[in-house]
């Protein structure tokens, strides 16, 4: 049986987006849209299983309006992609329970990103941190969703989404119940580097702000951490051979392919020979150009945060129901009694 195409994808509620996030997942949710039907969700429920969104339930539920206005301002269309925060559809917790009880604790001590989050004191984590990628496939799966267009750093995690769905499928009789999801991990800048180590992934827990450039960073902020990122002392390539071992001349001619949407070796041929400085300017101007519209449009969706919470509940009501006839075929299929 093949499963009718579908697309989820969502984004924590912790701090605010930035370039990454942008160039690495939601452009390309905006360009999806035109090929097949899309949910999008604001994983709250992710966020609390660290301390930026645990115990702090204003600044969370601000976030989560933050995080839709930018979804919004990028160019997802909430009449046509149901945009919904995961704490209004109880179908992904529910799911997640039994998908615990599917997923081996071998699999789950493989992720590498628990590793890096729990840091040098893995006893202080919180059990929601460990099992987080569970509830990840549970938002997937609680939808059949077939796509799922996310950056690199998640490649890990779709990978378990996998595995926790063919075992469901062989433990319960059910064959081809869910679908193997699959990771859409497309563009030019699918991880986006930080602005002052090119070893490092750009985040939003990095403590230099200047490692970044959020989503509601204005012309100056962004041009000033442009200038100010790091470089080395070369000229730039005119090769892709070039970029080996320059990591930040590598990230920054990224960034300009995605946010160009022109091939990589285009933008490489373009400054080949040229200084630093050359590629900065350039990268300001359209940085700007493409970023603070977005930035705008944000500000004026996050005026009436009345119209923001009409737009989740709306899409929460959608998201619910897809996903409570699912619910009731896993009930059946693991034996709870209706
Ligand atoms: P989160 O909130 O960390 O990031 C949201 C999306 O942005 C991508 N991303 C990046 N892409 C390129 N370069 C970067 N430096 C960069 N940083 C972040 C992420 O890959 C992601 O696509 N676990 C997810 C949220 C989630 C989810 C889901 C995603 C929960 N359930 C179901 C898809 C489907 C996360 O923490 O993303």
């Amino acid at each position: 049986m093949t499963h009718a195409p579908l697309v989820l994808s969502g984004m924590q509620p912790t701090n605010t987006l930035h370039l990454g996030n942008y160039l690495g997942a939601l452009k390309n949710w905006v360009r999806m849209q035109e090929e097949m039907p899309c949910l999008f969700c604001v994983v709250d429920m992710h966020a609390i299983t660290q301390d930026v969104g645990y115990g702090h339930p204003a600044e969370l539920a601000q976030a989560t309006r933050e995080v839709t206005a930018a979804y919004i301002a990028a160019g997802v269309d909430p009449r046509r992609s149901p945009i919904f925060n995961q704490g209004q559809v109880p179908e992904h917790a529910e799911l997640a329970w039994i998908f615990n009880c599917v997923a081996r604790l071998g699999w789950l001590d493989r992720m590498t990103q628990f590793k890096e989050k729990s840091g040098k004191h893995k006893e202080r984590a919180s059990v929601g941190l460990y099992t987080y990628p569970v509830l990840m496939a549970a938002d997937i799966l609680v939808y059949k969703a077939t796509h799922v267009p996310v950056g690199e750093d998640q490649k890990q995690h779709l990978e378990l989404a996998r595995d926790i769905a063919a075992k469901f499928n062989n433990d319960f009789g059910v064959p081809d119940f869910f679908p193997q999801p699959e990771p859409v991990i497309t563009g030019a800048a699918t991880r986006v580097m930080s602005l002052r180590d090119g070893s490092k992934k750009m985040s939003k827990s990095d403590e230099s702000d200047a490692s970044r450039i959020n989503l509601t960073d204005d012309a100056d902020t962004i041009a000033n951490k442009i200038r100010r990122a790091k470089t080395d002392a070369g000229e730039l390539p005119d090769s892709e051979k070039g970029l080996e071992g320059r990591p930040e001349a590598e990230n920054l001619i990224n960034i300009f392919a995605a946010l160009a949407e022109k091939p990589k070796q285009d933008v490489i041929n373009h400054f080949a020979g040229q200084m630093f400085s050359t590629l900065k300017g350039q990268l300001t101007d359209l940085a700007v150009a493409k970023l603070v519209p977005i930035t705008g449009r944000m500000k004026v969706l996050l005026a009436d945060p009345g119209e923001i919470d009409r737009i989740l509940k709306d899409g929460a009501l959608r998201a619910r129901s897809i996903a409570t006839p699912i619910m009731d075929d896993v009930k059946k299929a693991v034996g709870f009694v209706a």
